[in-house]
């Protein structure tokens, strides 16, 4: 580290610099050592890092973790084209009545106006928002956005909340149906007496400490250790814990959507899965002087590219499955588990099965309903999975199956009955506060 010692003679004791409001004085005085706060740590980045770690403790470990990992931004070839946001779409931060719950790409998107910014959406703005911000494949947003729909939204309007649907009914917050437990950065829903939507503290320092270890990168590796103790977690402490298979996927899957989406730049081919990439665009700030996460509204950071291909659902399930799921394995109810035959193209032959045979879920009406809804799904579906493209096999729909998808759809707790939470923790995403500063073992309800 470079020392300069005129500078830091010049400025202030180490802790004033670090914590100027700890430090008493005017609001003025507070305000004049900020701007020279932000000034000599434009110029000499490395000295502020550095006392700032002579704080000590977590705090220490954490600012030290984020300053190790701080890095280039993105390489390689890049098409101008690719560059986000696009003109006339501006960054906005969701105001108190717009929904925003447990996807950060969702989210993102319609802070910027490529969704509604209320957050109520439809699938064909889902579908095209989705290719256009991230450049993600038309089947796999087809997949999401069509369980998002059946489970979570409206058939007739094909609509769905991106959080908590109006009186805290549907909306992606909907737990085991597209929404899951063990996911990236976003605690279980039972741990977290019904929040399972905002941003988790604990979990994206956890996240930051296996990049620190690890490339720096938020890449493959890292996330399948993140997912790794994660799963750990959840097995030794959530007695709730239900590895039903749709949501599973969804959840293996954004592990790798973290390097595959959020880099700057495509990752593999020159991007990178950087930190400032990574924080801004899930909307995690760290706070120096706590070394706590606040959440903030999801942002893409300056100078940002999205990949330059699309990323589809067979490439998804080939990451998720053979570089983060291997990791720590949580049994689903697929038929090829350990077999040979266990692989991307027959999870979507298993998804399109699962459709075709299944008796609903939120319709939890008559059969007629259950049969249109399921019609739905199936029509949507079949050109993206179905026998011309995958060459999954065909079979009927039999709404009278007791295979249920969605067991105890109507229940409260979500499709699987878990305990009652707090309503208070079921709403829409408010932002600019810290969520879970410790690891809760056992439901997070005060
Ligand atoms: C196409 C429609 C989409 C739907 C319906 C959807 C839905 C969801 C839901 C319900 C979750 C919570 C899953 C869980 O509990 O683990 C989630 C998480 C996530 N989604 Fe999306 N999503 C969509 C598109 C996207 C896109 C385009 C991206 C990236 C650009 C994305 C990135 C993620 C990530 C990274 C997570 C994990 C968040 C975390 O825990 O850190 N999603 N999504």
């Amino acid at each position: 580290m470079r020392f300069n010692l005129a500078i830091a003679g010049a400025v202030l004791p180490s802790l004033a610099l670090g914590f100027p409001q700890m430090m008493g004085g005017t609001k003025e005085e507070i305000l004049d050592m900020l701007k020279e706060r932000a000034e000599l740590e434009k110029r000499e980045p490395d000295l502020v890092s550095g006392l700032l770690n002579t704080v000590g403790g977590l705090v220490k470990t954490v600012v030290s973790d984020v300053d190790g990992i701080l890095g280039s931004v993105a390489g390689g070839l890049l098409n101008p084209n690719d560059k986000r946001p696009e003109p006339g779409y501006t960054f906005q931060a969701p105001g108190a009545g717009d929904s925003r719950g447990p996807c950060p790409g969702l989210n993102l998107l319609a802070n910027y106006g490529y969704l509604p910014r209320n957050g109520y959406v439809n699938f064909g703005q889902v579908l095209d928002a989705t290719a256009r911000g991230f450049n993600m494949g038309t089947d796999l947003a087809t997949v999401l956005a069509t369980f998002a729909v059946l489970a979570n939204g409206d058939l007739v309007t094909e609509s769905f909340y991106l959080g908590s649907g109006p009186g805290s009914v549907g909306g992606l917050n909907r737990h085991s149906t597209v929404e899951a437990d063990i996911s990236p950065n976003r605690e279980d829903y039972y741990l977290g007496c019904g929040d399972n939507h905002h941003l988790s503290s604990r979990l994206f320092q956890q996240n930051v400490a296996f990049a620190k270890a690890g490339s720096g990168k938020f890449d493959m590796q890292t996330m399948a250790q993140q997912y790794s103790a994660s799963a750990d977690f959840s097995k030794a402490n959530n007695p709730f814990l239900y590895a039903f298979p749709f949501p599973q996927i969804v959840s293996v899957a954004a592990f790798s959507f973290y390097p595959a989406f959020f880099s700057n730049g495509t990752f593999g081919a020159g991007g990178v899965p950087n930190y400032e990439s990574i924080s801004s665009i899930i909307g995690a700030k760290l706070d120096r002087s706590t070394g706590q996460f606040s959440y903030v509204p999801e942002r893409w950071p300056e100078n940002w590219y999205r990949r330059s291909y699309p990323y589809g659902a067979v490439q998804a399930l080939t990451d998720g499955f053979t570089q983060i799921y291997p990791s720590n394995i949580v049994v689903p109810l697929f038929a090829q588990l350990g077999t040979a035959n266990f692989n991307a193209t027959n999870i979507l032959c298993d998804i399109l099965q699962g459709f075709r045979s299944i008796t609903p879920l939120i319709v939890a009406g008559t059969e007629k309903d259950a049969g249109t809804a399921i019609s739905w799904a199936l029509g949507k579906l079949d050109p993206v999975l179905g026998i011309g493209s995958l060459g999954c096999p065909s079979s009927v729909l039999s709404p009278d199956q007791p295979d249920i998808l969605f067991p105890s759809a109507s229940q409260t707790g979500g499709p699987i009955n878990s305990p009652s939470v707090q309503a208070s923790k079921a709403g829409n995403n408010v932002y600019n506060k810290v969520y879970f500063t410790a690891a809760p073992s056992k439901p997070a309800c005060s």
